[in-house]
């Protein structure tokens, strides 16, 4: 018989086509996410899952599904899924990074950018009937070239990023990473500092670390203090990295000059947050992604690690390795 299969949403067809030419495919065709209870409902007797972002895996749900042998998140962060709890249950657990590399530093690059040169707000008011004529004073924002940039993470997007905005700028780079990143160093002429020194002297602060226990809440009212008040700020990760209070306020008194935010804590952000209401703040809901090229990509890793992990073989973005001695069979 096929290994059953719950897709927790509709993904780009050729990823589903491939886990369809070989399992028994059930696809959640919502709009909306599954609610936990859902999700529990139609796992319970497969052998793999495809998670996004918006789907919890934990505990609970694995010890509903005692035949799961496969998460495959469809997403380069796996902060949804509870990986210890696969690992102890013998379950893979596979990612899609690369895919969405380049994807990703295009959209930090817009946000910088917007931010910097105030866009939306520009833009609105041009729409909205505040502009009035050509002001030698109006809509002042910053320059980029030449300035200095710091990259919170310098992982995969990190460096891409840094690639663009070294290149195409010729932005100074700084960056915190956990260990030194040599390419960034060479390649770059990168500078590996501690985050209060990257914060004091960048102009730009772009975020690019994964969400763990270590990285929630990292950026605070202390962090934005340490910053210029001529920086902006540029978040394409996760929410929870930032203090969304501590950030509405330094906007609103004018701690930092502006953000740009591709993520937000929770999302969809309530359209009533008070960080809509600053005009030195862009949003966009979560599309750093949201390419045609980058999701069928993503949906081809996607399917590569489901189809692996139902196999039994080595899953081609393994988040889990650890986990090969125990897999379930
Ligand atoms: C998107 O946020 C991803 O992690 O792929
Ligand atoms: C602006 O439009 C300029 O010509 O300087």
């Amino acid at each position: 018989t096929k290994p059953k299969v719950f897709v927790a949403r509709r993904i780009p067809e050729e990823g589903l086509n491939a886990i369809r030419a070989v399992c028994d495919v059930d696809v959640w065709p919502e709009q909306l996410p599954p609610s936990a209870d859902e999700l529990l409902r139609r796992v319970k007797d497969c052998d793999g899952l495809v998670s996004l972002l918006t789907d919890r895996v934990d505990a609970r749900l694995l010890d509903a599904a005692p035949q799961l042998k496969v998460v495959s998140n469809f997403a380069v962060g796996f902060n949804n899924v509870d990986v210890p709890a696969c690992t102890a249950r013998g379950v893979c657990v596979g990612n899609t990074p690369g895919a969405l590399t380049d994807a990703t530093a295009d959209i930090a690059v817009t946000l910088l950018l917007a931010a910097a040169r105030r866009i939306s707000e520009s833009a609105a008011d041009a729409k909205e009937g505040r502009w009035l004529t050509w002001e030698p004073l109006g809509w002042l924002g910053s320059d980029l070239a030449g300035r200095t940039l710091g990259i919170v993470g310098m992982g995969r997007i990190g460096f891409a990023t840094a690639k663009r905005l070294h290149g195409g700028w010729g932005m100074t780079v700084l960056y915190t990473a956990r260990g030194p990143k040599a390419d960034a160093d060479q390649a770059l002429g990168a500078t590996r500092v501690e985050l209060d020194e990257l914060l004091e002297r960048s102009d730009f602060v772009s975020v690019h670390a994964d969400l763990n226990p270590s990285t929630k809440g990292l950026f605070g009212a202390a962090q934005f203090k340490k910053m210029k008040r001529t920086s902006v700020f540029v978040n394409t990760s996760r929410g929870p990295l930032v203090d969304q209070s501590a950030l509405a306020e330094a906007l609103r008194s004018g701690t930092i000059f502006s953000a740009g935010l591709d993520v937000t804590d929770p999302e969809p952000l309530p359209t009533t947050h008070e960080l809509y209401k600053l005009p030195n703040c862009t949003i966009v809901p979560h599309i750093a992604s949201a390419t045609i090229e980058t999701r069928n990509a993503m949906a081809r890793l996607c399917a590569n690690n489901l189809l692996a992990g139902v196999r039994g073989e080595p899953l081609p973005n393994w988040v889990n390795p650890d986990v090969a001695e125990k897999r379930r069979k």
